[in-house]
């Protein structure tokens, strides 16, 4: 018989090199098209996995064109795989209630798909089940409207700067690209709603808090570190036991040091000031429910850390949008003005008056339809179960894509139009509560929409007492839409800017 050890040694070493190579290629071949067969199985179209199951489509088309194409062509129900793992695309939304509202106790959690540092683990949009329950009944509170209330004088000093700043770039000829004055309007908001730090970013682009938080937002599907592990997902085991994470490290040190010596001092002060830090300091002592969870300092310091993430770009792309969209309907923006000019004039937004302007809050429904910020919606199935004639195994990830419903034209008529008049009260019941989610949907939704709704209808406000802002050759009449986990705009959205004769 052959036996490798007779043959010389410069034969045998590259030949169990080579062995042993073919072993691990045709392992990792195994382990990584295993799950390709899961669909079939379960009689859901799905479009045929490569060897690294859609990740070259994700970074090939981006989300958005990916999710409308295979919606088109394999129906409301098919399958997809992101990495090695099988996900449910769904638009179909009989199923979208029942699993996000009905069957939500079978439904509670997200599907993390990347490594997240340990400190990360702690937020409230990655712990589960009670944990998770006991942390949103602790959080929500701090986001209630009374909160929101006390907090729009700290917003307003940021949309001042905002205005300074859209002010020393009107020019009759030039236009401006809105997307880092926007950045820096929701990036001082956040400093100051959530650590009441006075951040100006409009003045101070170099601040170490903005520049720290544009850095830990820059995902990509191709990141390699994300690549291994969509594939091979027992190396976030390993990363988890190393504490990597997809943010930069340096990124998660500045903001856990920012965040921790802010908590320290507050513990010595005897502090009245209404942040989200100082209301989760203060859930304790606030609550009423005897069962409610004191939250660590770990928690504080993992949520304070996610409102930066989730509360900036999500709100600086829908502010940049609406005044997009207001710039390429001029009709539309006279209207709006017309609102605020008759309901408030040039009294400055406040949370109060602000409740008035109800044209204003059909605009962000109808930008937010457009160009919802968040790209899918995504939750775990908890256990074997069978919805709408589906049996759906434990473990299932559910991905819904939000801007395909969005743009589906079986809900929406003309939807690439812009009309807010989708929203107004007569109309707005006319909508499918499952076929618009900008904020997500069910009791796992947005925590913090309101505070979003605001700072966004604010800054509107504002903008629009002051200018007028117009097409010009340099605006994308249709905005070309990044590929990644966000809507935004690929090239910038770029518009004049004019003064209005106050
Ligand atoms: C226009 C701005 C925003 C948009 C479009 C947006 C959208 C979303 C979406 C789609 C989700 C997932 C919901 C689901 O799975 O059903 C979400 C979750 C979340 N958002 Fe927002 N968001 C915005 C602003 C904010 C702000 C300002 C904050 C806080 C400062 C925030 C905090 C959160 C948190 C904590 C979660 C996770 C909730 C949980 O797991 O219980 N968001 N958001």
């Amino acid at each position: 018989m052959f036996e490798i050890e007779s043959l010389p040694i410069w034969i045998s070493v590259p030949l169990s090199l080579i062995i042993l190579v073919i072993i691990l290629v045709a392992t990792a071949y195994i382990y990584t098209t295993w799950t390709h067969t899961i669909f079939k199985k379960m009689g859901i179209p799905d479009p045929t996995p490569g060897l690294m199951g859609m990740l070259p489509l994700h970074a090939e088309k981006g989300i958005i064109e990916l999710d409308l194409e295979v919606t088109k062509k394999y129906g409301p129900v098919s399958g997809i795989f992101i990495g090695r793992l099988p996900a449910m695309l769904i638009s179909d939304t009989g199923l979208i209630k029942q699993i996000f509202v009905q069957e939500f106790s079978n439904f509670v959690n997200r599907n993390q798909f990347v490594p997240n540092v340990n400190i990360m683990k702690r937020a409230i949009a990655n712990v589960e089940d009670n944990e998770w329950r006991a942390m949103r009944s602790v959080i929500s509170p701090t986001f209630s409207s009374g909160k929101m209330r006390d907090m729009s004088s700290l917003i307003n000093m940021c949309v001042g700067n905002m205005v300074d700043s859209f002010g020393e770039k009107v020019d009759p000829i030039k236009s401006v690209k809105l997307d880092e004055i926007c950045q820096a309007y929701t990036m001082d908001v956040i400093a100051a709603t959530a650590f009441g730090i006075d951040a100006d970013c409009q003045k101070n682009p170099e601040f170490d808090f903005f520049v720290n938080a544009k850095k830990t937002l820059q995902f990509s599907f191709s990141a390699p570190i994300v690549v291994l592990c969509l594939m091979f997902p027992i190396l976030t085991d390993i990363c988890d036991y190393f504490n990597l994470g997809y943010m930069p490290r340096d990124c998660v040190k500045y903001f856990t040091d920012t965040v921790h010596h802010a908590i320290q001092e507050r513990k010595q002060e005897t502090s009245n000031k209404r942040d989200l830090l100082q209301l989760m300091l203060n859930t304790h002592k606030e609550s009423t429910n005897a069962s409610a969870k004191q939250m660590t300092e770990d928690e504080i310091l993992a949520n304070s850390l996610f409102f930066i993430m989730a509360g900036f770009d999500t709100t600086s792309i829908t502010l940049g949008f609406a005044l997009h969209c207001l710039a390429t309907n001029p009709e539309i923006q006279d209207k709006a003005y017309e609102e605020i000019t008759q309901k408030i004039g040039k009294e400055a937004p406040t949370y109060d008056n602000l409740k008035n302007l109800t044209y204003i809050d059909m605009i962000i429904s109808e930008t937010l339809r457009m160009y919802p910020a968040a790209t899918r919606l995504n939750r775990r199935a908890n256990n074997d179960t069978n919805i709408n004639g589906y049996d759906i195994p434990n473990g299932m990830i559910i991905m819904v894509p939000i801007y395909t419903i969005h743009r589906d034209p079986a809900h929406w008529e003309d939807p690439d139009k812009f009309v807010p008049e989708r929203f107004s009260a007569e109309n707005k019941d006319k909508i499918n509560p499952y076929a618009y989610m900008p904020f997500g949907l069910g009791p796992r939704n947005c925590v913090g929409m309101r505070l979003a709704n605001l700072v966004t209808k604010m800054a509107i406000v504002a903008l629009l007492q002051n200018f007028r802002f117009i097409q010009s050759p340099e605006t994308e009449v249709t905005p070309k839409l990044s590929k990644g986990g966000f809507v935004r705009s690929e090239n910038g959205i770029y518009l004049r800017i004019e003064r209005r004769n106050v």
